[in-house]
Order: C-alpha cells, then structure tokens, then sequence
C-alpha cells in the first residue's frame, strides 16, 4: 500500500495534511520529528515524505530533533511552512527571520506552474501562518512562487525530488491547495490509490495479529461507534481470544444492552455481558453531589472490569481511541502501537496490561466506513454519543431505579419524535433531565403534584461549544404532551434554551 510519511512537527495542521490524503485515497503515516531514518527505509510502502509546519524557528535553540539522514533516502519530499523552512535550512539554503510576519489568506504569485504548482493560476490566494523566510535556496533548486513578504515562498529541485511551500495548502483558506498536495501525492510521489475501507481491515488484522500474538486480549464495550469497531476488528483477527466486556450499569439508554447482545453475539468473540446494575444504584444510594457521582461510577465500573480481565487472564487491553481523542488529550506526538499502561476512561494504571489502540490514527468518519466495511448494524453507526456515567448524570439528585426509568422513558419520547423530523442529522445530542423538585398541575381534573423534566436538544460541531436547537413549537408541543401523558410521574415539561458557554450539555 503506497505510503505517504507525514512528519509533525508540532504544527497544529498536521493532522489536516494526512486527512486531505486519505481523501485522495491514499495511506499515511503521521510520525514525529524524531522518526529515526531506519523505520523510513525499512517500510517499503513509503513513497513520498511531507514535511509539516510548526511554531518554532529552525535555527532556535529549541528546534525538534530531526535525524537529517532522512534528507538523503532517494524519495520525493515536500515541505509545509516549517517543513519547507527545514528542507532549505539542511539543503545548502538559507533562513532568516523575516522584516514582518505573513498571517492569514495572502495573494500569491506562481512563477512556475509545473511540478507541485501545475494547474494553479498566476495569481493564487494562500493561507500564511510564518515569521521566518527562506531567503536563499541552492543553485540546483528554483523559486517557484512569491509573496509581498516570501521571495521564495515555493521551490522546487530542478529534479523534481524536492519542494517547498511557505504556505498551508492543507488548509480549506488555501484555495488551490489541495490540487497543490494531489500535484505532490500523484505527480510527483506516483503514489497509487489504495486506501478503501476493505484494505484498511484487512491491514489492520495483520497488525493486530503482529502486536497481540497469541496473548488474551479484553476490549470493554461502551454501546458507541469506537468500541465497537474496535472489537469487531480484533475479534477478526484473533477469534476468540478477545474477551468483549459489556458492563450493564443500569444506567444505560433503553434497549442498549439488547442491542448489545444481539450485533456481538454472531461475532467470533466472547461476549460477556455484566448484569451490575445491583451493584451501581446501590453505591449511588443517598448520593447527590455530580462530582462524586461520577467517581463512584468511574472507580466501580473499572474495579468490575479488573475483575473480569484477572478472570480472562488478559495480557492486552484494546481501546477504540482515535485520532481525534488524541488530538483532543494535547498528545502532539504519534503514540506507539503499544503502551505499558494507559489513563484513558479512567482506568488506573495497576491495570497492568498492554494497551492496543488499533484506531488510533483513523478520523471519525474513516472509523463509521469500518463499521459498514465490518457489517455492523446502522443504529450502533449512527447513535448519538453518550457520556461514561450514563443516565446518573441527567438525574439530579439521588440515582434510583425509579428515577432512572422516569428519565430513559423520557429520553426515548425524545428521540422517537426527534427522528420523525428533517433535523434529527442536525441534531448533536438530545436528552432528558430529571429535576429533584415538584410541581403542581392539573390532570384529570384532580390536581397533580409531580415531576418535572427538562428537554435538552443541542447542535455542536466539536463539542467544545453548543446551540440550543431551535426546535418548531409544534414538535416541543408533541414531545412535552407524550411526556406527560406517558409518565405517570411527570406533570411538567421545560426546554433548556441555555448555550454552552455558559451551560454545559449536560446538567451534572
Ligand atoms: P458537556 O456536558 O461537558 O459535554 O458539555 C460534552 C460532551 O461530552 C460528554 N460527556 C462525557 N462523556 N464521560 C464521557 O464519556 C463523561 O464524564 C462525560 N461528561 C460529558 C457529553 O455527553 C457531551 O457529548
């Protein structure tokens, strides 16, 4: 499978340059700038190296370790702001810090239309982000494009092995830049298309069969898209020596551990399934403050899946982190196949279990194309996500199991009148929250004194931020009515109009 190394300097756009490729269909591999030269040359998939940006100077005292031998193994390379800055710096060119910086879109002017820049206009707009210039390149090299502030702010070798660009063609404000990275990927690398979802799994179960071995190996289910690709990967790969672990802690969505069962039970794996239900509301029981909640839950939940992983005897733990878990938990450099221990979901690292993260490099999407590749049914593709502690951080007070049915049944109102709508796609999450106070009303002509539940439907990109939705009255009429003709225990229905900031999501 033709390869493109991508190698992260640090630049927060690394991670763009792979995507733009993937989408082209071809294989990358993103890599830190202190990859040794040897695990270049021993991959004979590797077609084309691409430098990335970075926020540091090359020459500064603190510029990343780079092993320059690299420079010398006989394949195509492109530099990328930073990149091309260190291509020079190494190669017989100079760098310099320039007169002023070139920050956000910038007119370009294309001296050469070959090579990388073939099939660009004269005049191109392209998106800066630098201080430092490269302000002299070798004889055998050609500038290829200008700025107001860039001279050379694009090169080529006269071979056509080496190319630079001052400006990000990774990104959308660049508007040609991705034909600048097909010029690279196809022209100049000839790497050819190879990457579709099929080839993706069964690259994936050789390399879970190289890193696990024949060692017993657990992965814990959550319900979500990650998990479950994970363990439906690796259970092709290793059978049933992947224990998949489904701890029911009472506080899951309703049909849940259902569905569960029945999508992981035709599997070539051992589905255990942990009935702790018992265990969870009665750890919860008097307990209201939302930080303790979430403790208990999180130490219980993994002293329940320790004690299933000592009785499988498991050497290796899988996780479904992916790329942007990574990203998102400030890990800048590539993680390695295999970590002697792992914080992530909380679990303590006594675990003492190899940790095996077979998505780590894959984008959201690339994970949901797996699950399709892997059969898995659309409901598990297309659920909303939902949070570790379950159901316990929507009931506001103390978690019982009545108050938990009261919100699940509310909850699924929700969601069935959500999904008869155009916006259910738009939707991010959508919820039901059950607050600790009465109030008065009127049903049946007798008074009523009962329950209230907030509606919670908000629209985000990235969760770090969120819109209420603005949902037509006449489906929040139909939601509010459903409610409280269907719960016994509910007489009101409010809808949380607060964005986040200031609100969270959720309410605990
Ligand atoms: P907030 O409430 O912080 O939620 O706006 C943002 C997203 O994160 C989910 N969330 C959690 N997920 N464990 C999780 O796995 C948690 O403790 C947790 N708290 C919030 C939340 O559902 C939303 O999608």
């Amino acid at each position: 499978m033709d390869t493109i190394y991508v190698i992260d300097f640090g630049g927060q756009y690394c991670h763009l340059i792979s995507r733009r490729i993937r989408d082209f269909g071809v294989a990358t591999k993103i890599v830190p700038s202190d990859v040794s030269v040897e695990q270049i040359q021993d991959d004979p998939a590797a077609c084309g190296i691409i430098l990335s940006g970075g926020a540091l100077s090359v020459f500064g005292k603190d510029a990343p370790v780079f092993d320059a031998r690299i420079l010398s193994l006989p394949l195509p390379f492109l530099g990328i702001c930073y990149g091309h800055q260190l291509l020079a710096h190494h190669l017989g060119g100079v760098v310099r810090p320039g007169a002023a910086g070139e920050y956000g879109v910038t007119p370009l002017s294309v001296v050469s239309r070959t090579g990388i820049m073939k099939g660009l206009a004269k005049k191109e707009s392209v998106w800066m982000n630098h201080r430092d210039v490269v302000s002299r390149i070798p004889r055998t090299w050609e500038k290829t494009a200008s700025t107001a502030h860039s001279a050379i702010a694009a090169y080529a070798s006269k071979d056509g092995r080496i190319h630079g660009v001052q400006f990000h063609p990774e990104v959308s404000h660049t508007s040609r830049g991705d034909m600048v990275v097909k010029n690279f990927v196809f022209g100049v690398a000839r790497c050819k298309k190879s990457r579709s979802s099929r080839s993706l799994v069964e690259s994936l179960v050789v390399e879970t069969r190289d890193v696990i071995g024949a060692r017993r190996t657990i992965i814990g289910l959550s319900g979500g898209v990650d998990s479950s690709v994970a363990a439906a990967l690796v259970s092709r790969a290793i059978g049933s020596r992947l224990t998949a672990v489904y701890v029911d802690t009472g506080l899951m969505r309703a049909g849940e551990t259902t569905e569960i069962r029945a999508t992981f039970r035709s599997l070539p794996l051992k589905l255990r399934v942990i009935n702790a239900q018992k265990r969870f509301f009665s750890a919860l029981r008097g307990v209201t403050a939302p930080e303790r909640k979430r403790k208990i839950i999180g130490k219980l939940f993994a002293d329940i899946f320790l004690e299933a992983a000592k009785k499988e005897k498991a050497e290796v733990l899988v996780q479904g982190t992916i790329y942007s878990d990574r990203i998102e938990s400030g890990i800048t450099k590539h993680s390695s196949i295999i970590k002697s221990h792992h914080n992530v979901g909380g679990f303590p690292k006594k675990f003492g279990m190899q940790v095996y993260e077979p998505l780590r490099d894959l984008y959201k999407d690339e994970v949901r194309a797996l699950a399709r590749t892997l059969k898995l049914p659309q409901s598990i593709l297309e659920r909303q996500v939902f949070p570790g502690p379950g159901l316990a951080i929507r009931i506001i007070g103390e978690v019982t199991p009545d108050r938990t049915e009261i919100v699940r049944r509310a909850h699924v109102i929700i969601e069935q009148e959500l999904r008869l709508t155009p916006f259910w796609r738009s939707i991010w999450m959508s919820f039901a929250v059950l607050l600790p106070i009465k109030s008065v009303g009127i049903q049946g002509d007798e008074r009523s004194y009962r329950s209230s539940i907030v509606v919670r439907i908000v629209e985000s990109r990235d969760a770090m931020t969120a819109n209420f939705f603005r949902l037509p009255y006449d489906i929040l009429e139909k939601i509010s009515t459903r409610i409280t003709n269907e719960i016994r225990e509910v007489n009101r229905v409010v809808y949380d109009i607060t964005n986040k900031p200031p609100a969270t999501m959720e309410w605990e």
